[in-house]
């Protein structure tokens, strides 16, 4: 959809994404452990949320509507009802309408989605908030909480770890169809890791990857799935991160852009926003994410861009085949060359299409929830200049982001423009 009333992103907050391997996770070998705790779903909410009204000098009781994006606080922090636990970070909210939005990990995403559908309708300032933590079990009841986002029913038997296994199916499935290996995926890798190695926010900001680490399993990179048909088609290595972290973002519209305290001078419009849907537990074709070809295909007939409009892009890297599978999705290569954009370094920092330029889900983390929202503000900040040691040299114009859910079921793509 093209927005009819325009809408802009003035400014945000996001916390550090943590989970094992950060220096600022407690676990049990941290020396902090027992003293300190890692911040609760509630603290990141209300983190966030206050944060991001602070990096545009508003009151909270200016926002018009609240949208949260978390996908399964009720398991990992027995806690639902996020709308009004995010309420519950200023007095200033009292009575603000907040609502929850979940579409797995296109969560965040969602959560965007509903902000520009509040401010079509007429809403001023909206708050869309994504948060997630995952850390309060171990990865294998994790895995079977994420496992939700699949068709529990006909799915969750593949493994242990299911969506590992059903992205290493699709892995398969490419390679099979394309004459490659799955060490060809490394480049990806090596890019996510080597973009987090340049971002304070990163989950795995202090952990190095190289492509000889990524590109062959090892006693250290082990292919760990039980599915013996699956189990060569995916790496440690090849996983995105399981994180606690949370992103906020207000959107404007015209209107509320006035009202602003500050950063109505570092506003990005956002062009386009659609999702799309397929049916749960029923992909028709491994090698392909045809749902976000949809919502991708929507935005561009919307604004009459193409993919060789875009100069940076925030896509679902859950798995390193997922990063290949998305870039063709979008058509920012031909079918089978999703691998090979990475390898040239078109998708670098300093290629001419930098793609996941804070390390991706893969090294800067997934806090499911918070990702959609995180795509959105690392656009914003790229176009702004305020990213730091990972800032790409030129400040892009046209952006976009992808944010899926499950095994690409829900998919929600955005165009954003630095005018
Ligand atoms: N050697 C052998 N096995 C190992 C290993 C090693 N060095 N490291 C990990 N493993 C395997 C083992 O099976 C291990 O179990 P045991 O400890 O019982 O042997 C298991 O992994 C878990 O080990 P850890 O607790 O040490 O694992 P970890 O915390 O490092 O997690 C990971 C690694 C399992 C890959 C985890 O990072 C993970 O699950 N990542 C993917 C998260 C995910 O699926 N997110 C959702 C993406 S899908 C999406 O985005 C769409 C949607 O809607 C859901």
């Amino acid at each position: 959809m093209k927005p009819a009333r325009r809408v802009t992103i003035a400014g945000g907050s996001i916390t550090p994404f943590i989970g094992k391997f950060h220096p600022d996770f407690i676990w049990k070998k941290h020396p902090d452990f027992g003293r300190k705790e890692n911040p609760t779903l509630e603290q990141l909410l209300h983190r966030v949320a206050l944060g991001a009204c602070a990096d545009v000098d508003i009151e909270p009781a200016l926002i018009d509507r609240g949208y949260v994006g978390n996908f399964v606080g009720e398991l990992f922090s027995n806690q639902g009802h996020l709308g009004a636990m995010t309420a519950a970070a200023s007095d200033g909210f009292l009575h603000t309408p907040f609502t929850r939005v979940e579409g797995a990990c296109a969560s965040g995403g969602l959560g965007i989605a509903a902000g520009v559908d509040a401010i079509q309708a007429g809403a001023d300032l909206v708050l869309v908030v994504g948060a997630e933590v995952q850390t309060t079990h171990n990865a294998k009841v994790g895995a079977d909480f994420l496992a939700r986002a699949s068709h529990y029913e006909k799915e969750r038997g593949i493994d242990e770890f299911t969506f590992p296994a059903m992205f290493a199916r699709r892995t398969m499935a490419y390679c099979q169809r394309h004459g490659v290996t799955p060490d060809q995926l490394a480049p990806i890798v090596v890019k996510a890791y080597a973009n987090a190695n340049r971002n304070p926010n990163a989950h795995m900001r202090a952990v190095t990857m190289t492509e000889s680490q990524a590109a062959g399993s090892s006693d250290s990179n082990p292919c760990f799935l039980a599915n013996q048909e699956l189990n060569p088609w995916l790496r440690l290595s090849d996983c995105s991160q399981v994180s606690d972290g949370a992103c906020a973002v207000i959107l404007c519209s015209d209107d509320g852009l006035e009202k602003l305290g500050q950063g109505a001078d570092r506003a990005v419009q956002i062009s386009a926003c659609s999702v799309a849907c397929g049916p749960l537990g029923a992909v028709a074709d491994y090698t392909q994410m045809d749902v976000t070809a949809a919502a991708a295909s929507r935005c561009y007939s919307a604004t009459g861009w193409d993919a060789t409009d875009i100069q940076i892009a925030e896509v679902h890297d859950c798995f390193s085949i997922t990063e290949a599978l998305i870039c063709e999705a979008l058509g920012f290569c031909q079918e089978g060359e999703g691998m090979k954009i990475a390898a040239d370094g078109v998708t670098s920092l300093e290629g001419s299409l930098p793609i996941n330029s804070g390390g991706g889900l893969m090294a800067f983390g997934h806090p499911v929830g918070a990702t959609g929202v995180k795509q959105i503000f690392e656009i914003y900040r790229q176009m702004n200049g305020l990213c730091g040691d990972y800032q790409v040299a030129t400040a892009p114009e046209r952006g976009l982001c992808a944010n899926m859910g499950g095994d690409d079921r829900t998919s929600v793509v955005t165009l954003l423009e630095r005018k």
